[in-house]
Order: C-alpha cells, then sequence, then structure tokens
C-alpha cells in the first residue's frame, strides 16, 4: 500500500536549504511514499487563550497532518535549538488539551547545514519535543547533513554518490518504520 507522508520545513527562506534537502528526498523515496508538504509559514504565534477558538492556519495545520499518515520533519538549525517557526507550528498542533495532533504519529527527523555539526542539537532538541508529543519516531537512522556549495540542486538531485546512498537508505528506513508502527497504530 501507499503511505501519504506530511513534511514540515522549518525554514520560512525562499532559497532554504533544508528545502533543496526535502526535494531531494523526496526524489530518492520509495515510490510507496507520496509527499504533501505542510505549510508553516502562515501560522501566528500560538496562544492558548485562542484553544476554544482555533485560527484557520491552525485548524488547517491540525487537519493536513490528521490527513497524512506520517510526517517529515527537515529542519535547520538556530543557534544550536529548533527554529522559533517550526516550535509554533509544533505547539499549535499539540493543542488543545487531549487533541495533540501527534499522538502516536510515525515521524522523523533530518536537517540540513552549512556547519560540520549538520543540525545535530537542533535535532536532539526536536526529538526531545516529538517525545512528549507521543510521536512515533524513527531512532535510526541519524542523518545529520553538511550542505557544501553544490551538494544538492535547486531541483532537488544530489551530485555525490555517497550522500545519494545515504539519503536513499534513510528514506527506506522510514518507510519500514512507517509501516511497522501502522501495523499496530493503524491511522
Ligand atoms: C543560523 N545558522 C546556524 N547553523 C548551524 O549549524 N547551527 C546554528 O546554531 C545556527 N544558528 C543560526 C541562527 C540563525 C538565527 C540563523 C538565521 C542561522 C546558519 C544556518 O544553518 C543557515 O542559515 C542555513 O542555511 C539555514 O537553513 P535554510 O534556511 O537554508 O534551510
Amino acid at each position: 500500500s501507499t503511505y501519504k507522508v506530511g513534511y514540515l520545513i522549518g525554514s520560512l527562506s525562499a532559497d532554504s536549504l533544508n528545502r533543496k534537502l526535502a526535494n531531494a528526498l523526496i526524489r530518492v523515496a520509495p515510490s510507496d511514499l507520496e509527499f504533501v508538504e505542510i505549510e508553516i509559514k502562515d501560522l501566528p504565534l500560538y496562544n492558548s487563550d485562542l484553544d476554544d477558538d482555533y485560527p484557520p492556519a491552525g485548524v488547517a495545520l491540525k487537519e493536513a497532518i490528521a490527513a497524512v499518515q506520517a510526517l517529515l520533519f527537515v529542519t535547520p538549525e538556530y543557534n544550536r535549538s529548533i527554529p522559533g517557526a517550526l516550535k509554533n507550528a509544533i505547539d499549535w498542533a499539540s493543542r488543545p488539551w487531549g487533541k495533540n495532533s501527534f499522538n502516536h504519529v510515525p515521524a522523523a527527523v533530518i536537517g540540513a547545514s552549512p556547519g560540520a555539526i549538520g543540525t545535530a542539537l537542533a535535532q536532539q532538541s526536536l526529538r526531545g519535543v516529538l517525545s512528549y508529543c507521543n510521536a512515533r519516531q524513527m531512532t535510526s537512522p541519524e542523518a545529520y547533513i553538511q550542505v557544501t556549495p553544490g551538494l544538492i540542486t535547486d531541483d532537488g538531485e544530489i551530485t555525490k554518490p555517497d550522500t545519494e546512498k545515504f539519503l536513499t537508505e534513510f528514506m527506506q528506513e522510514f518507510r519500514d518504520h512507517t509501516c511497522r508502527v501502522l501495523t499496530v497504530l493503524p491511522r
């Protein structure tokens, strides 16, 4: 069967490295994964006063997550942590209390940076947040992607065979992880 994967990009930048990485991941993914972007750029800042009357962007976010079977987070690292825009989206989706959109959802995290640490600390921080939100995360492999100029073209072609192989395997593992989780926790 085919799995619908929603992907969230932690950067709002038009020429985001992480958007390029997401395009690359989609290109090398197994053919039984279908991808839809879950956009975070139009969300206002989370405010619990609105829990009884979610703004349209918050409702749309929760519906988009409910419509997919797995989530892929592709994020930069900002000041050694999660970009505020992504954390904000997670906060919206996790609420109102008792209606956490992440409960039991298969998920994976990955990220790209020009720096050598390759978003390791942002991902560690994101993993902690997603654990609390009770997402079913793929714990291995981890993928800390240092993007050097030309590594990924604008349309997501990976120019280095080793990296292409690694990302291909990452996506195969994500598919297998999703399949295992959905066997016990169908959605
Ligand atoms: C960064 N950058 C960065 N890089 C990193 O590896 N670790 C970090 O902690 C930070 N911190 C940081 C903070 C802020 C506010 C900005 C704007 C940038 C650099 C970052 O990796 C680089 O700008 C990437 O290109 C951002 O990802 P996108 O937007 O290209 O996907």
